[in-house]
Order: structure tokens, then C-alpha cells, then sequence
């Protein structure tokens, strides 16, 4: 399943795009749309920071100090203006934003049913009302796939009779806390057809979580595979 451009999705109406970050941060989730795309094509070279910053495999957080100390082309300055003024941009709305190299994942090879990892098709999740913000800049971007063409891991009856093996107990209040504890019931299975769609690079995407009471479904979405040969991410995530 190939992920598309986002913007070739036809008839998808859960994504609006809009043109500016005020516009991302103020236009609501509501009328089923549960993904905003700030759209940009962003100047500047990004892999020539990724290039500098020379991160080893997983995951490193770059702070602030560390890019400004990278030597730099006309080009790579362009691109560092950009990841600084993305952050200031949240932060200035009380956010929290992190930019990270993602040198592949180190995950656990674990079965698709038990898996719990960003590259596996999850939501995010939050006691209170909160959105994710997310911006790759470089590398292969983050992917989505549309919300009615993706089941609940939890809720496709083999799964859930699997699970429940391994629970070893009833399908009962304490097996749905067991669920919600190991995270289980955040994660995904597309349907065969499922459209997954790619947000691109450079574009400034606010997704909705699931939280209680949340009016719209959360966005499903995931990292992408990691590939032999496919250079790091750079990826702003809040
Ligand atoms: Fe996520």
C-alpha cells in the first residue's frame, strides 16, 4: 500500500488545507475534518542539516544551541531559519515542540498484533482536549490513512479473540483496562483498500487526538517503514 500525496486524495473531506499558522492554529476540528495542512514549499537546504548534524541511529533531539552551531551554506542557513521560526511559532501558542533526526527506529520486532510503535497505524491520545502537530522536513514523511477504510485493531473479531487469549480472562471491564494500559486500543489495521495518503515535506500538519468528548475522530497516521538506503528524518513534532 503505497501512501499518495495528500493532496491527490479524492473525495477525502477529513483534511483542509489552509495558509497560514494562525489559520492552523485556529481553525477547529469539527465537521468530521481531523487534519489541517499548513501547505508550504519551504526553501532552504534541510538535508544539508541533516548532512551536519551527522546523528547516529534512533532517535536525537536537536536543541536550539546545537543547530546554530552547525557551519552552514547560504542554503542550510535558510533551512535553519525555518526549523527555528517553527518552533518559536509554537511555542509562542504555549506549545511544546521538539525537532528530532529519526535514524531509524530501534524498535522490537513484535507481531503485528501486539505492536505499539510509531511505524505501526495508531492515534494519538490525551486525557484532556490537545492536537499533534507534525512537520518533516526531510527524509520520508509521515503518512495517514483514511479513517473509514481502518478498523480498531482491537475491534476486528480475530484480533480481539487473540488478545483476549493472552489477556487470559473475560471480555470484561478489566480486559478493556488491559487494552487501554498496554496501549493495544490505539493501534490500527487499513482494510485491504485502504487509502493511505503521505504528508509530504515541508507542510506544517495539525491532526486531531483522542481525547474524551473530542468532537471529530482522531487522525490515524503512522511513521513510515524504514528503508535500506533512505536517508534520516528530520521531523518537527508538538
Ligand atoms: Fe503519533
Amino acid at each position: 500500500m503505497a501512501a499518495s500525496p495528500f493532496a491527490l486524495l479524492q473525495d477525502y473531506p477529513r483534511i483542509q488545507v489552509v495558509g497560514s499558522f494562525d489559520e492552523l492554529f485556529m481553525t477547529p476540528m469539527r465537521d468530521g475534518i481531523n487534519a489541517i495542512c499548513w501547505e508550504r514549499t519551504l526553501a532552504g537546504d534541510f538535508g544539508e542539516i541533516v548532512e551536519k548534524l551527522g546523528a547516529g541511529k534512533g532517535i536525537t533531539s536537536i536543541d536550539e544551541a546545537r543547530l546554530r552551531e552547525l557551519d552552514l551554506s547560504d542554503a542550510g542557513q535558510v533551512a535553519r531559519e525555518v526549523l527555528l521560526q517553527d518552533q518559536e511559532l509554537l511555542r509562542q501558542r504555549e506549545l511544546q515542540p521538539s525537532l528530532d533526526c529519526v535514524n531509524g527506529y530501534e524498535n522490537e520486532i513484535e507481531a503485528e498484533l501486539l505492536r505499539t510503535d510509531v511505524q505501526s497505524w495508531h492515534v494519538d491520545s490525551a486525557t484532556v482536549a490537545a492536537d499533534t502537530y507534525l512537520c518533516t522536513y526531510f527524509g520520508p514523511a509521515s503518512e495517514g490513512v483514511c479513517n473509514e477504510e481502518a478498523r480498531r485493531r482491537v475491534d476486528v473479531p480475530e484480533f480481539r479473540a487473540e488478545l483476549l487469549k493472552l489477556y487470559g480472562g473475560e471480555d470484561d471491564a478489566g480486559f478493556c483496562d488491559y487494552l487501554n494500559e498496554n496501549f493495544l486500543d490505539l493501534h490500527y489495521a487499513p482494510l485491504p483498500d485502504a487509502r493511505s495518503f503521505s504528508f509530504g515535506l515541508g507542510h506544517l500538519w495539525r491532526i486531531a487526538i483522542a481525547y474524551p468528548d473530542s468532537p471529530v475522530p482522531p487522525c490515524i497516521h503512522r511513521a513510515p517503514a524504514t528503508l535500506p538506503g533512505n536517508p534520516p528524518r528530520l521531523l518537527l513534532i508538538s
